[in-house]
């Protein structure tokens, strides 16, 4: 009998090993650990070498078009409505409507943007967009060139991916659909949302800091700026705010805490990556998009393209990134398209600039020498 149970209990206990390493989101080696901080700052991005070929594999950038022939045909004088790609010769530009079909609307083709009767007839809402779209790529790829899309630049395939609606986008959440009951009060809270990685946070933390340009430049700064308190300080609920944004960014890059901070210090900047300022440049750049580009083009979409309170489909870093430090590889996908990189907006629509950087903070207080022994 003993002999049995023994044998009965290694077997169970063999079959739930296998089944643990098999069947759960086990992260089995080889790992591909890549360092970016200093030595012993623990530092690290830990993946699966599997996790990370797969992921090289799903975002692959597409080739880009044959270059066109040379022509001094400009599409401005040859077409009848062409208001943003004036100065293209007619080959680029044909190039580049061949190149945006496969971008965006693959299976529709260029129907999907044209009344094919009169190819300059404005009538279909995805032309008024795709417009706009054409003036937020040019402004992406010179404006925030320095400070955020740098060489790789972006396309509209950056967001689109062969979709007219990018996988990624996002809506202000309506909050539950309860009047009551026990947390009738629930502080945006415990329901349970994947833009802060399902965690018990506010699940609304995209709308409050990345939806409009007007946001204040210091509303996700908790930390304390002093080592004791000289004021009231933040509430803890906008730290739990600050996290939900964090998480947002993390999964959206596919990166830990440690890719940014170095966790003993999180919000000293002299102790953070240079990525961290890529990345404050990027919390930027989304809410333009959103307040400057998307936002008034509110009555341009259908009603059925918009959210339940009635606002546009929205931009967040995981719209570009997909999971990626570095969309798309990394590659730099704007060279091919020249046109896509100047910006023909003028100087009224322009949002305003930049700031130059980000706030220093200061640096952290001079640790007191140790006590003698
Ligand atoms: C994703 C939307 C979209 C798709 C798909 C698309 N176009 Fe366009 N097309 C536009 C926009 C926007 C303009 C206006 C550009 C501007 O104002 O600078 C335009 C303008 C044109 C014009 C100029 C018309 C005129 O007389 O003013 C031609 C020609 C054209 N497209 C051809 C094509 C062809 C051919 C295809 C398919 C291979 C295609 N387009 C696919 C959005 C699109
Ligand atoms: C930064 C990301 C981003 C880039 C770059 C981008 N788009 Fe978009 N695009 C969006 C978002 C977000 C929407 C709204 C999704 C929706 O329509 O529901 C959208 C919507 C559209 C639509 C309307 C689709 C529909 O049926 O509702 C068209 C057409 C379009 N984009 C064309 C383009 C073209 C052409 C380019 C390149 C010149 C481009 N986009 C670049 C994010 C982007
Ligand atoms: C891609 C880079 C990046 C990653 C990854 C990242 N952060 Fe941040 N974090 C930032 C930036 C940029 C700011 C400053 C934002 C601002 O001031 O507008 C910031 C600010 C913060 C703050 C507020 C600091 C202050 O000054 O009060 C906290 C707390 C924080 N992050 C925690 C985290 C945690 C926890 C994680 C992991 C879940 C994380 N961050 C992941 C870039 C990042
Ligand atoms: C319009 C597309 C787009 C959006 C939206 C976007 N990024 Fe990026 N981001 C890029 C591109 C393109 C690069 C690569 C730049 C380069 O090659 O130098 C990049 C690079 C970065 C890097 C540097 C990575 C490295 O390894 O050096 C960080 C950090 C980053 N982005 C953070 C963010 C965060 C955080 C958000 C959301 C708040 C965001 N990005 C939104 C396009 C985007």
């Amino acid at each position: 009998m003993k002999i049995f149970f023994t044998v009965l209990g290694a077997a169970v206990a063999f079959f739930l090993t296998v089944a643990m390493i098999g069947l759960t989101d086990w992260d089995r080696p080889p790992l591909a650990v890549q360092q970016n901080g200093y030595r012993g700052t623990a530092m690290a991005q830990v993946h699966t070498r599997e996790a990370v070929a797969e992921k090289k594999e799903a975002n692959l950038a597409p080739a880009p078009a044959d270059p066109a022939e040379p022509g001094d045909d400009l599409a401005g004088t040859t077409y009848e409505n062409v208001q943003v790609l004036k100065n293209v010769s007619v080959n680029e530009f044909n190039r580049l409507m061949v190149s945006m079909t496969e971008w965006v609307s693959p299976e529709q083709g260029c129907t999907y943007c044209h009344n094919t009767e009169n190819m300059a007839d404005d009538s279909l809402y995805q032309k008024k967009v795709a417009r706009r779209m054409l003036q937020m790529t040019q402004h992406l790829n010179s404006d925030w060139k320095d400070k955020h899309t740098g060489g790789a630049g972006v396309t509209c395939y950056t967001c689109h991916r062969g979709q007219p609606v990018p996988a990624n986008i996002w809506f202000t959440d309506a909050g539950p659909n309860r009047p009551g009951g026990f947390t009738a009060r629930n502080n945006g809270q415990n329901l349970a949302k994947s833009s802060v990685g399902l965690a018990s946070l506010p699940y609304d933390t995209l709308t409050e800091y990345l939806a409009d340009k007007t946001i204040d430049n210091n509303v996700i700064r908790v930390n304390s700026t002093t080592a004791l308190p000289t004021t009231k300080g933040k509430p803890i609920q906008d730290a739990e705010k600050t996290y939900g944004l964090m998480i947002h960014m993390s999964e959206g890059l596919g990166v830990n805490c440690t890719f940014c901070h170095n966790t003993r210090a999180i919000s000293n900047w002299s102790q953070s990556t240079p990525q961290r300022t890529t990345a404050w440049h990027g919390i930027r750049m989304v809410r333009d998009i959103n307040g400057n580009y998307l936002e008034p083009l509110t009555s341009t979409f259908p009603p059925n393209r918009l959210g339940a309170l009635g606002d546009v489909p929205k931009v967040n870093c995981t719209t570009c990134h997909n999971g990626q430090n570095k969309p798309l590889n990394g590659a730099h996908v704007v060279d091919a398209y020249p046109e896509l990189t100047k910006s023909t907006e003028t100087a009224s629509a322009t949002p305003p600039a930049v700031p130059a950087n980000p706030p220093t903070m200061p640096a952290t207080p001079a640790q007191p020498a140790p006590a003698p022994q």
